[in-house]
């Protein structure tokens, strides 16, 4: 099938690319000379996990091509995949600008039927206003000539391209049945998993088909971020427990594994540390009280949800500053910048606002991340950035564990130790066993363990 793909983040690059591995040929558009320019030379402008070659191979084959032109764009198919951007305004409103702008754009430019998909998340409602906008300026026919679907994405940074070919389930939220089968079959694929594409890792499917579940488009719009919002719970909800563990002397991971044995529980993010952040949860969180509000609900677990989060960083830092007492002055490594391993992306990571405050007190930071330096050197200069974790530590009379690649839990401990002015590590991702890295020599408090 021929299929359109507008904007190519990380949500918009992965959809193009792995709807053109399972065979459609598929246009991808962005407004960004520079991203175009790299994407056909077949470079992606952020680190993905099996990206970048599914890019190159798809181009190659003449399935993957990429345009600035948004009448290209629009004329390419009847299929139209929304990847855009909703980043939050100061109230926490997802800013849905540049939706509305391409859904005028693709209103005025479409020659016949179209169906337009929004794949971002989105507040409800969104898709309703799509629909409204193709109205008012589509040139000149009825409804019949476009249908407005949501089918939220469920990628998460770091496995995005296996999640899109293994998903747990896909949705699809439709009001017409034309729609419906439409997208029915461009994931026919998918839900059979018939592609030839080999991951390292199997399927985790076993040859069972993945479940499409179609619901209304506001559902939809909801399961999405009601799963997000669900998700960012728990781990709120671990990191409370997390604080209460570090009051009575118990052991947070040991609690967490107790409680995932229930299947109702399960034992998936349930990891305690400094906190969520990624250019997903946050921003989700703060829409989703917000249309709550409009519509006339306080969501105000939602709300305690995200104090706790913002919370959890001052949680840290004072066990810090607990033990360095005075941060002016005081050389501090900091081990990892991006807001989750296997990614380069430093949206809302927790780690820059630690290292942010540590910066206004007064403290030298010498920072390290095997991916995400070029973008932190950008944001803070002032930073020293060193080229591995043990260069970071030189030096140090602290160190801050605060993303888990997985490098900092091999790490040399002997050499480690030989770096650092005073061995003290605040590991704010439980990386480390407590027992082994006190055993060698350091001092070590971490989140919500003894
Ligand atoms: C998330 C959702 O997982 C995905 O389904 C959705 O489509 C987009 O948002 P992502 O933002 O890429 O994906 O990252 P995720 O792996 O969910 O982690 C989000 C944040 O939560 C990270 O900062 C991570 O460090 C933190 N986290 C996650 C915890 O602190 N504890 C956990 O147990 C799990």
């Amino acid at each position: 099938m021929k299929i359109t793909v507008i904007g190519t983040g990380h949500v918009g690059l992965v959809v193009g690319a792995c709807l053109a591995e399972i065979d459609n040929d598929v246009l991808c558009l962005d407004s960004d000379p520079s991203k175009i320019e790299a994407l056909r030379a077949g470079r992606s402008p952020f680190f993905e996990p099996d990206l970048e070659p599914m890019v190159q191979r798809n181009q190659q084959a003449g399935r993957l091509a990429f345009t600035l032109e948004i009448e290209q764009a629009v004329a390419h198919s009847q299929v139209i995949f929304l990847c855009l951007g909703t980043p939050p305004l100061p109230s926490g409103e997802a800013d849905l600008s540049v939706v509305e702008r391409v859904t005028r754009q693709i209103a005025t430019l479409a020659d016949g039927y179209r169906l337009v998909i929004g794949k971002s998340t989105v507040p409800v409602l969104t898709g309703q206003r799509i629909q409204k906008t193709m109205q008012l300026y589509s040139r000149g026919a009825s409804g019949e000539q476009f249908d407005v679907a949501s089918n939220p994405e469920f990628l998460a940074e770091g496995t995005a391209v296996y999640d899109f070919l293994y998903p747990d389930r896909i949705v699809v939220g439709v009001e017409s049945l034309k729609a419906e089968n439409l997208l029915r079959e461009i994931y026919a694929p998918v839900v059979r998993q018939d592609f030839p594409w080999n991951l390292e890792r199997p399927s985790p499917r076993n040859g069972r088909e993945i479940p499409m579940l179609v619901t209304n488009r506001n559902s939809a719009e909801l399961i999405k971020h009601a799963s997000n919002s669900f998700l960012a719970m728990k781990i709120s909800y671990i990191n409370a427990v997390a604080n209460l563990c570090d009051k009575v002397g118990a052991d947070v991971e040991q609690v967490a594994h107790g409680m995932g044995f229930d299947h109702r529980i399960g034992s998936q993010f349930l990891k305690s540390g400094i906190g969520f952040g990624g250019f997903c949860f946050p921003k989700d969180l703060q829409a989703f009280v917000w249309i709550a509000n409009q519509n006339g609900y306080d969501f105000q677990l939602l709300r305690e949800v995200e104090k706790i989060n913002l919370q959890q960083i001052d949680v840290f830092l004072q066990k810090l500053r607990s033990e360095v007492w005075v941060l002016g002055g005081k050389t501090i490594a900091a081990w990892g910048l991006a807001f989750k391993p296997n990614t380069d992306d430093l949206r809302f990571s927790p780690a820059l606002t630690v290292i942010k405050k540590l910066l206004e007190q007064g403290a030298k930071i010498r920072a390290y991340d095997p991916k995400a330096m070029e973008e932190a050197r950008k944001e803070l200069p002032s930073l020293t950035f060193c080229s591995s974790a043990l260069e970071a530590a030189e030096g140090a009379d602290a160190l801050l564990l605060l993303t888990e690649w997985a490098e900092f839990k091999t790490v040399d401990l002997a050499a480690l130790r030989s770096k650092m002015t005073r061995p003290l590590i605040i590991d704010g991702r439980n990386v480390f066993d407590a027992q082994t890295i006190r055993a060698a020599g350091f001092e070590y408090a971490s989140m919500g363990r003894p």
